[in-house]
C-alpha cells in the first residue's frame, strides 16, 4: 500500500472512502462534535451523519467505526473512527484509529482511502507525528500472516491519502519514518510467524543474508564447527538434541558519519522452536514456542529499518539461532557447561536455554568493543506473570541507557517497564558445583530478574547494557487495534527510535 500525504479537503477526495477521527463527548450521553471536514460531507449528504450521531448510533467510543454510504459524493463511504475521550487521549490512539479505518475500508472493498490527518492533531501530536502515527497504524494494521494460505485474500487497500489543510511536507516527513518503522516491523512479524519446520536456523541465516544483500548491510554466518572453535559451550549444549544445524549470524552496518565510532551491539534470542528439551514443556500451547525467535526477528527488522533510515550509527547484530529439542544426544539437567567466557554453568533446566545462547553472544560482542549492548529475548514465562502482555521487561546496568530505552518505548508505542537488578539477586543463580546455574531460586521467585542476572554475568566489563524480556509482548493471542493475531514485531520500532537517540 502507498501512503500519499497531500494538501486537500476530504469532501473533494476522488477515491472510495474517507475517514475522520472523532472524539467522544466529555459529557456522558451527549453526542460527539463532528470535526469540520465531516460537517462538510454531512451537509452534502443531506445530514445523514448528523442524524445518526444525534440518535446515538456513533458516540466516538475508542476504536468504534461507523460507515456511512454517501451516494453521489466523489467518495462512496465516510468512516467515522472513535478516538475516545479527549481526557484519555495518547498518541498511540492515532495508530489505533488508522489501523481500524484501513481495515474497515479494506473490508468494504475500498482501494483508495483518505484519512483526515488534521482530525488527530491534539495534545502534542503535530503534523509530523500525525504522519508517522497514521502511517504506522495503517501498515501494521493491514498486515496478516497469509503466506501459506492457498487462496490469498482478494481485498486489498492500495492507497492511503493523508489529507491536511496545513503542511503536507511535515505530514510526509513523519509518514516516511512511519513507513520504514512499520514495514520493517512487518518483515520481522512475517519471519516470527513462520513455523519451526520452515524457519529453522539455517533458513533464518539464509533469510538474514538475503536481507543484508537487499538492504545494504553485511552478514557473516558461523556454523557448528566455528562455534566449537569459538568455544561457545552454551550454543553447543542447546543445539545438541536437534538435527537442525545451528547458526550464529553476525550483521554489520555502518551508517553515515559513523567511521571509527564504537558500535552499538544488538543481540536477539533465536530459538527457532523451544520444546524445552529434556526438561520438556507441556504439550498444551507448545505450538506457540515457534515465537521463541522473536528477539532474532527484532534485530533483523531493526537492521532493515536502520539501513533504510540511514541511521548515523555503527551497528553490530549478533543472532544465535538454535532449535531446542530433546533427543539422544541432548543436553541433560545437571550438565556442567563451559561457556565461551570461560565461566562454567550448571544446567538445572534445559528449558532455560535462551540465557545459554545469549551468554555466548554477549561474550562474543567483546570482539567489537561495543559502546552499548541491547539484547531482546522471549526469555521467561515469569515476565508474563509479572507484567502481562502490555509491556516488555527492561533490565540493565546503566541508568542513562535504560532511560533512553524507556523514552523510545513511549515514543514507539512499545512500552517497557524497568525491573530492579540489585546485587543481592546474584545469589539466586549461585550453583553448588559450577560458577553459575541457569535457573534461579526454587519456585521461580523473581524469575525474570534471575534470568537477567544470569545474562549480566556475561556482559563485557564496563559496557552499558540493556536487556528486554519480550516474552509477553512478542505475540498477540488476540488481535489488538493495529496488530493482528500472531507476531507483533516488538522491538523493531523501539530500536529504531533508540538508534536516533544514542
Ligand atoms: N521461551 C521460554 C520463555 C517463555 C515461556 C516465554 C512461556 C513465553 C511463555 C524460555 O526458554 C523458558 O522456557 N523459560 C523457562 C525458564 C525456567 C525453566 C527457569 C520458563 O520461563 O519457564
Ligand atoms: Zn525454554
Ligand atoms: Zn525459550
Amino acid at each position: 500500500m502507498d501512503v500519499i500525504p497531500a494538501t486537500g479537503a476530504l469532501v473533494e477526495f476522488k477515491g472510495d472512502a474517507v475517514a475522520v477521527g472523532v472524539f467522544e463527548n466529555q459529557e456522558k450521553g451527549k453526542p460527539p462534535a463532528l470535526p469540520q471536514p465531516a460537517q462538510g460531507i454531512d451537509a452534502k449528504a443531506g445530514g445523514i451523519v448528523s442524524a445518526s450521531i444525534k440518535s446515538g448510533e456513533f458516540t466516538g467510543k475508542l476504536n468504534s467505526v461507523s460507515a456511512y454510504h454517501l451516494g453521489s459524493l466523489p467518495s462512496r463511504v465516510l468512516l467515522l473512527v472513535g478516538l475516545g475521550k479527549k481526557s484519555d487521549f495518547e498518541p498511540d490512539i492515532v495508530r489505533q484509529a488508522a489501523g481500524k479505518a484501513c481495515c474497515a475500508a479494506r473490508d468494504l472493498g475500498a482501494k483508495k482511502l483518505a484519512f483526515c490527518a488534521d482530525s488527530v492533531l491534539f495534545k502534542g501530536v503535530k503534523a509530523k507525528d500525525a504522519g508517522r502515527l497514521l502511517t504506522e497504524g495503517a501498515i501494521l494494521g493491514l498486515y496478516k500472516f497469509q503466506s501459506h494460505k492457498s487462496e490469498a485474500e482478494k481485498k486489498e487497500l492500495e492507497e492511503l491519502h493523508l489529507l491536511t489543510k496545513g503542511s503536507a511536507r511535515e505530514v510526509a516527513d513523519g509518514a516516511k519514518y512511519g513507513e520504514i518503522a512499520a514495514s520493517s516491523a512487518n518483515i520481522a512479524r512475517e519471519i516470527a510467524n513462520s513455523p519451526g519446520n520452515l524457519a529453522h536456523p539455517q533458513k533464518m541465516a539464509a533469510v538474514a543474508s538475503e536481507l543484508a544483500r537487499n538492504y545494504g548491510f553485511k552478514c557473516k554466518i558461523l556454523g557448528k564447527t566455528e562455534m566449537a572453535k569459538e568455544k561457545m559451550g552454551g550454543m553447543l549444549s542447546v543445539t545438541a538434541g536437534s538435527h537442525q544445524p545451528p547458526a550464529f549470524v553476525i550483521l554489520e552496518y555502518e551508517g553515515p558519519k559513523s567511521k571509527g565510532k564504537k558500535p552499538v551491539v544488538l543481540i536477539g534470542k533465536g530459538i527457532t522452536f523451544d520444546s524445552g528439551g529434556i526438561s520438556i514443556k507441556p504439550s498444551k500451547d507448545m505450538d506457540r514456542m515457534k515465537f521463541d525467535k522473536s528477539g532474532a526477528c527484532a534485530v533483523l527488522g531493526a537492521f532493515i529499518a536502520a539501513a533504510r533510515a540511514k541511521v548515523p550509527q555503527r551497528l553490530v547484530g549478533l543472532v544465535p539461532l538454535v532449535e531446542n529439542l530433546p533427543g539422544g544426544s541432548a543436553a541433560r539437567p545437571g550438565d556442567i557447561v563451559k561457556m565461551r567466557s570461560g565461566k562454567t554453568a550448571e544446567v538445572i533446566s534445559t528449558d532455560a536455554e535462551g540465557r545459554m545462547i545469549l551468554a555466548d553472544a554477549l561474550d562474543y560482542s567483546k570482539k567489537y568493543k561495543p559502546r552499548a549492548i541491547i539484547d531482546l529475548a522471549t526469555l521467561t514465562g515469569a515476565c508474563v506473570v509479572a507484567l502481562g502482555y502490555e509491556c516488555s521487561g527492561l533490565m540493565g546496568n546503566d541508568d542513562k541507557l535504560a532511560s533512553l530505552v524507556e523514552k523510545s518505548g513511549e515514543e514507539s508505542g512499545e512500552r517497557v517497564w524497568r525491573l530492579p537488578m540489585w546485587k543481592f539477586y546474584n545469589d539466586y543463580n549461585k550453583s553448588e558445583v559450577a560458577d553459575i546455574k541457569n535457573v534461579g531460586m526454587a519456585g521461580g521467585a523473581a524469575g525474570t530478574i534471575a534470568a537477567g542476572k544470569f545474562l549480566e554475568a556475561f556482559v563485557p566489563e564496563g559496557v552499558a547494557w540493556a536487556h528486554l524480556d519480550i516474552a509477553g509482548t512478542a505475540w498477540n493471542e488476540k488481535p489488538s487495534p493495529y496488530l493482528a493475531l500472531g507476531g507483533t514485531g516488538v522491538g523493531v520500532r523501539l530500536l529504531l527510535a533508540l538508534l536516533h537517540k544514542l
